[in-house]
């Protein structure tokens, strides 16, 4: 069965380029981002994981901690970062996971058979503090995630555990923010000092509520 959205992020231990880890450990009480590529020494995932790595302080700022699997082993995922760090220009620092017996693979359904029977997809998974399924996506081999995208749904996921409120569609930081429904207007009026913008009664917006 596979996982969906609300899911408990299952725990495991495993082999990477930092040492052996156990997932839940190394996630400490922040946030998570667990993804899979096809395979090392290809090119779209050379650049993805360079991106990762040059993207380091803006996941650090959102307390989120990186974790990246494929199915080859740890002496390739070795020597692949080096070309890594060569070619994308950066310090890849955050572990690889080596999942030969795909483990951590199988237990996130990472493997669809009818792209490949052998190799991961490119899947991503966003784990908030409570080890839930904030957000998966499925991309295939052929089209490199968007990491700014990714930072994108962070910021959004944790503006909406920290207040009412969800984002619209292409929000960026700093733009005006939903009121949830959930919340009544006159609930609304007191609770966002900044006020509400009322377009209909299911639709009212609110300056992002974090900023100054
Ligand atoms: C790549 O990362 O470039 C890639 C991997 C598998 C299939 C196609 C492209």
């Amino acid at each position: 069965m596979s996982l969906r959205l609300g899911d408990v992020a299952p725990n495991f231990k495993a082999k990477t380029t930092e040492g052996e880890i156990d997932f839940y450990e190394y996630l400490g009480t922040g946030w998570g981002i667990l993804f899979s590529h096809p395979a090392d020494y290809t090119p779209v995932c050379t650049t993805e994981l360079g991106r990762t790595a040059l993207l380091k302080e803006e996941f650090a700022k959102r307390n989120v901690k990186v974790l990246a699997v494929s199915v080859d082993p740890l002496d390739k995922h070795l020597g692949w970062r080096s070309d890594i760090n060569e070619t994308q220009n950066c310090s890849v620092d955050f572990p690889i996971i080596a999942d030969e017996s795909r483990e951590v693979a199988n237990l996130y359904d990472m493997i669809h058979p009818n792209a490949s029977e052998t190799f991961t997809v490119r899947s991503l998974f966003i784990i908030g503090p409570d080890k839930k399924v904030k957000l998966m996506i499925t991309y295939p081999a052929s089209t490199g995630r968007n990491f700014y995208e990714v930072l994108r749904v962070i910021d959004s996921l944790q503006l909406t555990a920290s207040y009412s409120v969800a984002t619209p569609a292409d929000w960026k930081h700093g733009e005006d923010v939903i009121v949830v429904p959930a919340v009544s207007t006159e609930d609304a009026l007191k609770k966002f000092e900044k006020g509400i913008n009322i377009i209909k009664p299911y639709l009212r917006y609110t300056p992002q509520p974090n900023l100054n």
